[in-house]
């Protein structure tokens, strides 16, 4: 199926203009999104398109995983990562899924396969209800795994666990089970147990019937694997000891507490567990039942004061991403939002929270890597992009009728700084231009300073390959080409315009303003830092972890 890339399956139909609370709570209530995060490597790609096979957006798998040397990809956009084989931007895969008449929706947020580009994948996650989290049976938890989990521990997101792989030889289950109790603090409550060691997948036990469900191979995991529903007597007799085995440690599973309560999952105390092989599409139908059982649909979000927008509430989204220069045959600007409450009607002006202006939404996309098809009504959980959205930035609120105003996201501490200069002086328009647009969309945040001027900003990235990016487009888009000079610093701390003063004399130490007016005090190291903390013991240097931008 060489060329079909993807076919986007329109599972909202245009309805009457004036569409009540009402049907936003009814669509909410059949809406699944969320995001699935993973050390890079783990089968992200593999997987997101194995559960589009499954709701037969694709055809074929081969379309949407998009490794260097493969068919291309739907989520790559950009010449590096066609380079590189990765997938930098992030959008969102819309599928239905379910019987007729009781279709679910599913929104797959998309998120960056690299370690190096985080700071993305951290907005994204604002964005969704829930997360999958990949585990490599054979690797475990990997560091950008751990890093991801803790944030959606911070922002409260329910994680289920899917163990990827398990037709390698990988470690072994129960191991993989302590890890993830012991080093996420997560008691994980498998679903489904597998049936034969990592590189002998049969299937897997259910754990709610115990029925065995038998995977079948297909040629090259291309289409949906059969699967057969076994009883367990049956299954004793025709798998003998590995199926006996899977019985036994389900029941050690049972006797140490390790089955799935609602609540506690909810509540990011538990994480439900699946087995599976994205690579030959075995477990994913699972885990698309999974999601729409247990995962939460969208509920009300809390304003900036807390207070929460109910659902049914007039039409409210916030900007989670901004995103330029997609392709060259759409160059343009496309903010993603995500819908809290009311119905989204393209073509209604909705008020842009940050300036009280309003915002005309006549052109309205739904975008998956380069397919996109126009929206024209949207509900809460979906993600939209709007386009030529240049007013807006990330964690901008939209609303209708009812003001609202969501929290800030957070931008993560950044790690990595270099100094931009201009190659061609006379080009110095485009230079601030091309500067002021990637700090709007967070490519890269911009820090200032009267001793640098605004010739030489400094960027600052979470992961290096933030730098790569801005470089390309400095060059593509805007028409001037940079140089970065790397500066030896590591950390950030956020700092009070009174320390300025007391800072700036002291070796190895930089303080620069931040685009949304945060000082921020730049040091070589650790050691560095606690030198000036020794020198200085009532210096304001707070951390930066999850600063509000
Ligand atoms: P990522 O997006 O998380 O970075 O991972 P991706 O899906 O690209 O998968 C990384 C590698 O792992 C790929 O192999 C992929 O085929 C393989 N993989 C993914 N899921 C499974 C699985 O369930 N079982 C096995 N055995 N392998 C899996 P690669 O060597 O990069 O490419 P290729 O072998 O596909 O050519």
């Amino acid at each position: 199926m060489v060329g079909c890339a993807t076919r986007l399956v329109p599972v909202t139909s245009p309805g009457p203009s004036a569409v009540s609370g009402e049907r936003a709570v009814a669509e909410a209530a059949r809406r699944r999104t969320f995001a699935v995060i993973s050390h890079p490597d783990a089968g992200k790609s593999t997987l997101t398109e194995a559960l589009a096979l499954h709701a037969r957006v694709i055809q074929e798998a081969g379309a949407i995983h998009g490794k260097a040397g493969r068919k291309s990809t739907v989520s790559d956009w950009m010449d590096i990562e066609k380079a590189r084989g990765i997938s930098i931007s992030s959008a969102a895969l819309q599928f239905g899924y379910g019987p007729p008449g009781r279709e679910a929706v599913v929104n797959l947020v998309d998120t960056p396969g690299h370690a190096d580009f985080s700071e993305d994948t951290y907005r994204v996650l604002a964005a969704v209800d829930s997360a999958v989290m990949l585990v490599d049976a054979a690797k475990g938890l990997e560091p950008q795994t751990m890093k991801l989990f803790d944030v959606c521990r911070h922002r409260g997101i329910p994680v289920l666990t899917v163990i990827n792989k398990w037709d390698r030889p990988g470690l072994e289950a129960l191991q993989l089970m302590d890890e993830i109790r012991d080093r996420t603090g997560l008691e994980p409550t498998p679903l489904t147990w597998p049936v034969g060691i990592a590189g002998d997948f049969r299937g897997v036990l259910e754990r709610s019937t115990g029925d065995f469900i038998r995977f079948t191979r297909t040629a090259g995991g291309a289409t949906v694997a059969p699967e057969e529903r076994v009883s367990p007597d049956r299954a004793l007799a025709e798998e003998g000891e590995p199926w006996a085995t899977a019985v036994e440690e389900s029941e050690l599973l049972e006797a140490m507490g390790q089955v799935h309560d609602q609540d506690a999952f909810l509540q990011g105390r538990t994480t439900p567990v699946l087995f599976g092989s994205a690579v030959l599409n075995f477990g994913v139908r699972q885990l698309l039942d999974t999601l729409l059982a247990l995962a939460p649909p969208p509920g009300p979000r809390e304003d900036g004061a807390g207070a929460p927008r109910r659902i049914d509430a007039p039409f409210s989204a916030f900007v989670f991403k901004i995103q330029a220069g997609m392709d060259s045959a759409h160059r343009d600007r496309l903010a993603y939002v995500r819908v809290c409450s009311g119905v989204f009607e393209r073509g209604t002006v909705v008020t842009h929270a940050a300036t009280g202006k309003p915002f005309a939404t006549k052109y309205a996309q739904q975008v998956f890597g380069r397919e996109r098809s126009t929206v024209d009504l949207a509900y809460p959980g979906d993600v939209v992009g709007l386009v030529n959205a240049t007013a807006l930035r990330v964690g901008d609120s939209l609303y209708v009728e009812e003001p609202v105003a969501f929290p800030p996201i957070p931008s993560f501490a950044p790690e990595h700084f270099a100094v931009a200069r201009g190659k061609d002086s006379g080009r110095y328009k485009q230079f601030r231009r091309g500067i002021e647009q990637l700090e709007q969309e967070g490519v890269v945040q911009v820090l200032r300073s009267d001793l640098r001027g605004d010739q030489a900003p400094v960027l600052a990235a979470v992961g290096p390959m933030q730098f790569e990016v801005a470089e390309h487009r400095m060059n593509g888009e805007f028409g001037a080409a940079i140089t970065l000079d790397r500066l030896p610093y590591s950390l950030a701390r956020r700092t009070t315009r009174e320390w300025v003063k007391h800072l700036d004399p002291q070796s190895g130490v930089e303080v620069l303003e931040r685009g949304d007016g945060a000082l921020l005090a730049l040091f070589a190291d650790a050691w560095r830092l606690s030198r000036v903390q020794r020198d200085l013991p009532d210096v304001v240097l707070e951390p930066l972890v999850a600063a509000s931008s």
